[in-house]
């Protein structure tokens, strides 16, 4: 999965590099012809500004997202219902997670709970990875896999990270809980992390870039003294699980890609309490580890760029 993301995102650069881009992916239409993205207005009453300035920032160096990221308002609509889904398993987990439970006994809520509501869980087969749900405690960073000997204990704090497919629109979002009484210092970094996600949202506009995002949350986090994870990160999401682009939480600002209305994609930056490096466990080849087995905390959130800011799909 790590490697999966990691060689998108070099492919991307590897494109780049070459001044590959696909902003025309499908033919531009005439100006009195019908608009590509699916209202049925005039491409010069709809859509035609719009690609003009795309195409201004790809000739002055932009990675400009292709129409086919873009969602059209039935594919938002079919996200919309999926992420419904998705909401209500995570608060559903909320409800019912306690100390004294395994986190196999998540994974069967989260399957029973998905499938009640006529979703598939997404990550259950996804190349190869066995449960519903990903569970990750204390210096997991992500990735964790449920398990019948794993019982929550007070002062845990476990990230639980939902996937739902519902006629074909993925939804992912993932929250933290804190199991009883936990220290003050995990405390501090559950909710540092997720007041990151407030101030990466608040990046996320048309005509902006996803590495003012990535660096509005870097700069958070590294305030706050702790790290964000490099190599894993979000990504688009929709139509798949793992779209285009890749997106990263340590970005420079005006590079990486350029947000425009109908972009969908995750918030989920991984924080850890202390340094960002990080292994897989050879064995399951998953579990994602902190190398120096301090606490790693995680928020996700699913959003769509809209005409004057943000649309929050799944949390
Ligand atoms: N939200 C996680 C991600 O996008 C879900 C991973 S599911 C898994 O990476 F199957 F890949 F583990
Ligand atoms: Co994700």
């Amino acid at each position: 999965m790590i490697e999966y993301l990691s060689i998108t995102y070099y492919l991307k650069k590897f494109e780049k590099m070459q001044g590959v881009t696909d902003l025309t992916d499908i033919k531009l239409p005439g100006r009195n012809d019908e608009c590509w993205c699916g209202s049925g207005k005039k491409y010069k009453k709809c859509h035609m500004d719009f690609d003009r300035r795309m195409h201004e920032y790809e000739l002055a160096g932009a990675e400009v997202p292709p129409h086919s990221l873009l969602k059209t308002p039935e594919q938002l609509a079919g996200i919309r219902e999926s992420a419904k889904i998705n909401i209500a398993v995570l608060d559903y987990v909320a409800e019912h997670i306690r100390a004294g439970i395994t986190t196999e006994e998540i994974d069967r809520w989260v399957y029973e709970q998905t499938v009640l509501r006529g979703g598939i869980p997404a990550p259950l087969h996804y190349e190869g990875y066995p449960k519903s749900v990903c569970t990750s405690i204390d210096e997991v960073v992500c990735h964790g896999i449920p398990s019948p000997d794993r019982v929550l204990r007070e002062g845990d704090i476990i990230n639980i990270d939902c996937s739902t497919v519902l006629g074909g629109y993925f939804s992912d979002s993932s929250r933290m809980f804190c199991i009883g009484e936990v220290s003050p210092e995990k405390k501090r970094l559950v909710e540092v992390a997720r007041q990151s996600l407030q101030v990466g949202l608040e990046q996320v506009k048309p005509w902006g870039f996803l590495g003012d995002m990535g660096d509005a949350i870097n700069r958070f986090i590294m305030k706050n003294g702790y790290s964000v994870v490099r190599d894993i990160g979000g990504h688009g999401i929709g139509l798949a699980f793992h779209e285009d682009p890749w997106v990263s939480y340590v970005s420079a600002p005006g590079t990486e890609m350029l947000m425009v209305p109908g972009l969908v994609f995750t918030i989920e930056p991984m924080i850890n309490m202390g340094s960002c490096e990080f292994y897989t466990d050879g064995e399951d080849g998953w579990t994602v580890y902190t190398e120096d087995g301090l606490p790693s905390a995680q928020w996700e959130i699913q959003v769509a760029v809209t005409d004057d800011g943000y649309e929050i799909l799944s949390y």
